[in-house]
């Protein structure tokens, strides 16, 4: 697991010089910063000076993550959003118009779908969907679209795509592209290596890592960072907040010791749970071997229960694990499919999101895994026996 990699690239040391010698971040918590003359203002609106003004544009605890996850994900720079929403918005909308094709892969997350079958289309822009796991449909679907949006692996799925290679191909054919690297994280996937243009992540999730705040980041090339910064960050006006920045920032200083737990107890629980009777699917796609891109896993998988098992008995029966959106966190959580495809709304919301009314999702926290198991037992003894 390249984790234990030496030239993994440093979280801990500050990207910008805390004052006074801080050993953690300050927060700046302000909304604007002065001038001391008309001289110093009126170079900044004439772009003759990078002075701070205002915290929608930039504010330094923000720059601090910025700069950290530009150093991590190995790009020239990053934006801060409110969300993973706010920040997947920023990485796709500024770069298509009216006529544009996007080319995404099946079984999306439900809201990065919604944006595209709602909004996006409202405004004249296609979205098509295809197999991930087909790499050549994918291919063969890109020319002449606008951008291509991976999400790998996949949200209730959880199939991988073959980044570099759809990253190569797209790049011939001057397609933009972008992927929610949210679930892999930069400690077990880089897709700027891979040759991905914009990385997109929901740091709502592993990057701040304790449930306690949203946020969202872009990172790429400068580029195009300047052409979400003109758009995205001053005009949608969905910024990221100094203190959620801290928040990830603090977070982050354990991302690598986190994430080695959510792979190895995922990883343990998603064997166990396959060789389970009562359990048919383990959609998990590292169980057999490293899809090609990722050096690790995320904790959060998905599992089919077998006829015979009551799911409401079984979701109710969890005493450790409980019922929750969300993942990322400390506590292990799950959502039941039937449950998250009413809330998606969509009357073909099993086949879109591949997702049966028997599949569970269960992202897996940092408690022992030995009370996971145990819990995920006595849950799965309770809620039936499936017939010898
Ligand atoms: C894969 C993935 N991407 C993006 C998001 C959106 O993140 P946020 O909830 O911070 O808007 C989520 C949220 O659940 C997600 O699961």
């Amino acid at each position: 697991m390249t984790t234990s990699d030496p030239t993994f690239p440093d979280l801990i040391s500050p990207v910008h010089q805390p004052p006074f010698s801080a050993s953690a971040p300050p927060i700046f918590q302000s909304s604007s910063f002065l001038f001391d003359s008309y001289a110093q203002i009126a170079d900044v609106f004439a772009g003759r000076s990078d002075r701070l003004v205002y915290s929608r544009g930039d504010n330094p605890t923000v720059s601090e993550l910025e700069g950290l996850i530009a150093r991590l994900e190995g790009t020239e720079a990053a934006r801060g959003f409110s969300s993973g929403m706010a920040a997947i918005c920023g990485a796709v909308l500024p770069f298509v118009q009216s006529g544009d094709r996007i080319v995404t892969v099946e079984h999306l997350y439900s809201d990065a779908y919604r944006l595209f079958e709602t909004v996006l289309r409202r405004f004249g822009v296609e979205t098509i969907y295809v197999d991930g796991t087909d790499t050549q449909a994918v291919i063969d679907a890109l020319p002449g679209a606008r951008l291509v949006y991976l999400e790998s692996p996949t949200s209730w799925t959880f199939q991988p795509q073959n980044v570099a290679a759809i990253a190569a191909a797209a790049r011939r054919l001057g397609v933009l592209s972008v992927i929610d690297n949210s679930w892999a994280t930069p400690v077990f996937q880089k897709p700027a290596a891979l040759g991905v243009d914009l990385i997109v992540h929901a740091a709502s999730k592993y990057l701040s890592g304790h449930s306690d705040t949203l946020a969202g980041l872009v990172a790429g090339p400068k580029e195009l960072i300047t052409r979400i910064d003109h758009e995205a960050t001053h005009l949608y006006g969905g910024r990221m907040a100094p203190m959620d920045a801290f928040l990830v920032l603090r977070g982050m200083r354990t991302l690598l010791l986190r994430m080695r737990t959510h792979m190895e107890s995922g990883l343990t629980i998603a064997r166990t749970l396959a060789d389970d009777p009562r359990v048919t699917v383990v959609h998990h796609p590292g169980l057999s071997e490293m899809p090609k891109g990722l050096t690790g896993c995320g904790g959060l998988f998905a599992f089919d229960l077998a006829e015979g098992v009551d799911v409401e008995r079984f979701c109710n029966a969890l005493r450790v694990i409980r019922l929750g959106v969300s993942w990322g966190g400390p506590e292990s959580l799950i959502v039941p499919g039937q449950a998250a495809c009413g809330l998606a709304g969509a009357a073909n919301s099993f086949q879109r999101f591949g997702v049966s009314p028997r599949t569970i999702r269960l992202a897996v926290g940092l408690e022992p895994v030995g009370t996971l198991l145990s819990d995920l037992g006595q849950a799965l003894n309770l809620a039936g026996q499936v017939a010898a």
